[in-house]
């Protein structure tokens, strides 16, 4: 069998190992299953590629090179992995994603110099033969594109998701018309460089890309950002694609569609859990505006204690606990579970609800929760819960700020107005546990902290989750 027959059933097996990969990620209990196929699937695709690489054309020096580039990618991989905490996740995926954008770019002036620029002679024949030359130009032109976007833009992600820089949107004057303007730019660039494929075009179009990516993504802020995260993640796969398509190998032209195609239709289940249409997440500006509430006064908020809570919980039929960003921050989740269990055993209801955005990226809290041994089956989502809230004696508010925040369908002027939220003041009683008064992620000030069945249980989630079990 020659190396291509092998390299090209590789490739097949490791495509179809990602797609069980991907099945297996959307449900809890088959997510570690899903994970080991696609590992599995990365294994076989990166031995093939190796095979394949060393079998044709490169040089001793360039196996060395490989050998060096595997090992050195893979201990930084491992490392990056070991260490970690699950809340850093987003800004990680946002680095990874600026690989990508790096890698098409590289990959698309490789394309370029090797057959537009051929030192010797005129284009590769096979091309000028098979009509299909200015399709690789197209491909050039586009992968660059696409990759440089996905570069800056995952960059800039990576370094607002980081606390390096600012979170606010950058607004510039005619924002909209700039980013429009780069587009058209783009598309009257990719027929000139079809047609006549120079270097100017090229570099013109790496450039205006460059800007274009820094600028949509320094223009969104606040609580837009888990959106622009998973848009950055389709473009990485689409900018995978059109690498594909140029180094003709169609293991990265399947894979590059599978995580484009997936990060966009996350970016949409992301947008609906929001309810913000995803142009207007792309026009940029949320988290901006003054809090209309900020100026309003919202009243006096109530401190409840340690004892106090357990005195409720312990006279509660049922309870729902709602946790958030903080509840990961804190790694309360053990603690959480241990309650859980406690409150059960004495025949109280106890069950989660879980907002679509809760944490810092999609599932975050589902992953923790699952990790502490609550069961699958008292984990609910926002939609299946949010209508029991009534006949709920007791919510736990553990960490979770935005996601509870009834501003969202009480206030037209709030900058979250029409997101939707756990409908938690509708309970009974509602416990919120957090360090102060100060606002979520979205920079919002939330008025369920001062109704008259709030109460503030102030203090570390861990540290008070603990406090309870021992109080109880
Ligand atoms: P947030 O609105 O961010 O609120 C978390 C709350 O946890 C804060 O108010 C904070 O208050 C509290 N907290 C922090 N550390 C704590 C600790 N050690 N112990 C107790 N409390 C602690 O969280 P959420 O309700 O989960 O909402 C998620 C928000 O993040 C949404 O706005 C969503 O759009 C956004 N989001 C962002 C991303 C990305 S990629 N960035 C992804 C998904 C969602 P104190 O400081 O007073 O303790």
């Amino acid at each position: 069998m020659s190396v291509e027959t092998v390299s090209l059933a590789a490739y097949l097996i490791a495509a179809l190992l990602f797609i069980r990969a991907l099945a297996g990620l959307s449900r809890h209990e088959t997510a570690s299953a899903g994970n080991y196929f696609g590992i599995a699937g990365m294994a076989v695709a990166l031995a093939a590629t190796v095979l394949v690489a060393g079998h044709f054309a490169i040089s001793t020096l360039g196996v060395v090179l490989l050998a060096l580039a595997v090992v050195a990618g893979a201990s930084i991989g491992l490392w990056r992995a070991r260490v970690v905490a699950m809340t850093q996740i987003p800004e990680l995926i946002a680095l990874f994603h600026s690989f990508v954008g790096l890698a098409a770019v590289l990959v698309g002036w490789d394309g370029y110099l090797s057959v537009e620029r051929r030192p010797f002679g005129p284009p590769a024949i096979h091309l000028k033969l098979l009509g299909t030359y200015g399709v690789h130009h197209g491909e050039v032109f586009i992968g660059v594109f696409i990759g440089a976007v996905t570069f800056t833009g995952s960059i800039i992600a990576f370094l607002k998701l980081s606390a390096r820089i600012k979170s606010a949107p950058l607004m510039l004057p005619g924002r909209n018309r700039l980013n429009l303007g780069a587009l058209a730019v783009f598309v009257g660039l990719t027929v000139w460089f079809i047609v006549h494929p120079a270097l100017l075009p090229l570099v013109i179009v790496t450039l205006l890309a460059l800007a274009l990516g820094l600028h949509l993504v320094a223009s969104i802020g606040g609580g837009d950002m888990p959106v622009v995260v998973s848009m950055l993640n389709s473009y990485s796969g689409w900018a995978a694609a059109a690498s594909g398509f140029l180094l003709n190998n169609d293991l990265l032209i399947v894979t590059g569609a599978l995580v484009g195609s997936s990060g966009a239709y996350l970016s949409y289940i992301m947008c609906q859990a929001m309810n913000r249409s995803f142009i207007s997440v792309i026009a940029g500006g949320f988290g901006l505006e003054a809090p209309s509430s900020a100026a309003q006064d919202l009243g006096e908020y109530r401190e409840i204690s340690v004892e106090e809570t357990a005195e409720l919980l312990a006279h509660a039929g049922s309870v729902i606990i709602t946790p958030g960003y903080g509840m990961a921050v804190a790694q309360a989740q053990h603690g959480v579970a241990e309650l859980t269990r406690k409150l059960r055993d004495r025949g109280v209801t106890v069950r989660f609800g879980i907002h679509p955005v809760a944490g810092r990226l999609p599932g975050h809290m589902n992953v923790l929760l699952a990790e502490a041994k609550v069961p699958y089956d008292i984990v609910l989502e926002m939609d299946e819960i949010n209508d029991d809230f009534p006949d709920t004696d007791v919510v736990l508010v553990i960490g979770a700020n935005d996601t509870v925040n009834p501003a969202a369908m009480e206030d037209p002027g709030s900058p979250i107005a029409g997101m939707p939220v756990l409908h938690v003041w509708e309970a009974g009683q509602v416990i919120v546990f957090k360090r102060s008064m100060a606002s979520g992620y979205a920079g919002v000030p939330n008025p369920l902290f001062y109704r008259e069945n709030t109460a503030m249980l102030f203090g570390d989630a861990r540290v008070r989750v603990e406090d309870l079990l021992k109080a109880l």
